[in-house]
C-alpha cells in the first residue's frame, strides 16, 4: 500500500516513533482540511518540525496528491493521507495534537460571522470523530468564525462525554503576529523583539490588542493606539480586500497555527514557561470562552492568566468586545443543542 512505501522500512517494521532521534518524543499531528490555502503551508512547515514523527493529512478533496509533495522532503515525520468522510477516523486514531483549518474563507465583503452556515456543520462533524477516534488529543481550531466554531466544538465534545477544557484551543496566534509586526513598525523594533498580548475573540471588535502591555514597555500617542488598534482588528480584512475574492490569509496564518502548534506540542514534552494567547474555555472574565494569555503544558492549558491593568481605551474595547462575543458564543452552542 502506498502508505507503507512513504513510511518506508524501518517505520514500517519497528513503527513510526524509530524516526524520532535521541529519545525526543515524537508527537503524532493531524491536519483536518489539510488540501487547503492554509492546510498545504501548514502540512509543508509540520513536516519540517523535529518534534513531530507522523504527520496526518486529512481533506475531502486533494490529499492524494498533497501528500505525495510533502512526503518527499527529507524531514523526520511519516506522512499519510487520507481522503473523503470514510478515512476520516483512520485519520484521527493515535493522534496527540489535531489541527482544523477545514471550511470556506472569507471573499470582500463578508464577515466572519457569514461563514457560520457551512463552517458550523464541518466543524461539528470532525469533533465528533475527534471525541470517538482521539478524544484526549490537543485541538487546535483556525476554522472561522473562530467565536462560534470553539464553543461548537465544546458543546460537541461535551455531549459525547469527553470534553477538557485544556485541550480544546481556538488559534487566535495570527492576531499577535500581526500586532507584533505593526507595532514594531511604529516602534522601528523587529518584529522578534516585540510581544503584543491580544485578547477577547477572533473577529472585528472581540480582537482586543492590549497595547499598554506591550513588551519592551513603550508608549504611543493617542493617534498610534488607534492606528494600531485598527489595523489590528482589521488585518484579516486587509488581506481579503488584498487577494481580491481568491481567499483569506493563508501564508501568514500557516506560520501563526505552526508556530502556536509547536508550543502546544513543547508544553506537551515538558517544557517549561511556554505562554501563548488563545480562544479557550475560561473564567477570566463573565463569559465562557475568551482568548488570552494561557500557559502551555503536559496537560494542555495548565493556567490562564489574568487580564492585568487596563487602561481606560482598552476597558472601553473590552466593553464593545464583550457584546459581540456573547452572541457569537450563544450562536454556536445553540447550533449544537437545537
Ligand atoms: P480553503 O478553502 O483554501 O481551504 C479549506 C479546505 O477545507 C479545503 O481544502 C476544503 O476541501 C477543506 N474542507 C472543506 N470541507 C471539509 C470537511 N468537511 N472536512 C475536511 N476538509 C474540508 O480555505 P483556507 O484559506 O485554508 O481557510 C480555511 C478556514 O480558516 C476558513 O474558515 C478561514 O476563515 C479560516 N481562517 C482562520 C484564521 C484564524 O486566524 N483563525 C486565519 C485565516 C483563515
Ligand atoms: C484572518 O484574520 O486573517 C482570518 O480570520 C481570515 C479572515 O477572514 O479574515
Amino acid at each position: 500500500p502506498s502508505n507503507l512505501r512513504m513510511e518506508g522500512r524501518c517505520s514500517s517494521l519497528m513503527g513510526a516513533n524509530c524516526r524520532a532521534k535521541g529519545g525526543a518524543p515524537g508527537f503524532k499531528v493531524a491536519i483536518l482540511g489539510a488540501a487547503g490555502g492554509i492546510g498545504q503551508p501548514l502540512a509543508m512547515l509540520i513536516k519540517m518540525n523535529p518534534l513531530v514523527s507522523v504527520l496526518h493529512l486529512y481533506d475531502v478533496v486533494n490529499t492524494p496528491g498533497v501528500t505525495a509533495d510533502i512526503s518527499h522532503m527529507d524531514t523526520g515525520a511519516v506522512v499519510r493521507g487520507f481522503l473523503g468522510q470514510q478515512q476520516l477516523e483512520d485519520a484521527l486514531i493515535g493522534m496527540d495534537l489535531v489541527i482544523i483549518p477545514a471550511g470556506v474563507p472569507r471573499k470582500p465583503g463578508m464577515t466572519r460571522d457569514d461563514l457560520f452556515n457551512i463552517n458550523a456543520g464541518i466543524v461539528k462533524t470532525l469533533c465528533e470523530a475527534i471525541a470517538k477516534c482521539c478524544p484526549k488529543a490537543i485541538v487546535n481550531v483556525i476554522s472561522n468564525p473562530v467565536n462560534s466554531t470553539v464553543p461548537i466544538a465544546a458543546e460537541v465534545f461535551k455531549r459525547a462525554g469527553t470534553y477538557d477544557p485544556k485541550i480544546l484551543l481556538g488559534v487566535t496566534m495570527l492576531d499577535v503576529v500581526r500586532a507584533n509586526t505593526f507595532v514594531a513598525e511604529v516602534l522601528g523594533l523587529d518584529p522578534r523583539d516585540v510581544d503584543v498580548p491580544v485578547v477577547g475573540g477572533h473577529a472585528g471588535v472581540t480582537i482586543l490588542p492590549l497595547l499598554s502591555q506591550v513588551k519592551p514597555p513603550c508608549a504611543f500617542t493617542p493617534k498610534e493606539v488607534d492606528y494600531l488598534t485598527n489595523r489590528i482588528q482589521n488585518g484579516g480584512t486587509e488581506v481579503v480586500e488584498a487577494k481580491a475574492g481568491a481567499g483569506s490569509a493563508t501564508l501568514s496564518m500557516a506560520y501563526a497555527a505552526v508556530k502556536f502548534a509547536d508550543a502546544c506540542l513543547r508544553g506537551l514534552r515538558g517544557d517549561a514557561g511556554i505562554i501563548q494567547c488563545a480562544y479557550v474555555g475560561s473564567q477570566v472574565i463573565e463569559l465562557p470562552f475568551f482568548a488570552s494569555k494561557v500557559r502551555l503544558g503536559r496537560n494542555g492549558i495548565e493556567e490562564i492568566f489574568p487580564l492585568g491593568p487596563l487602561n481606560e481605551y482598552e476597558r472601553d474595547g473590552l466593553e464593545k468586545a464583550k457584546k459581540e462575543l456573547a452572541e457569537s458564543i450563544q450562536k454556536g452552542i445553540s447550533f449544537v443543542r437545537k
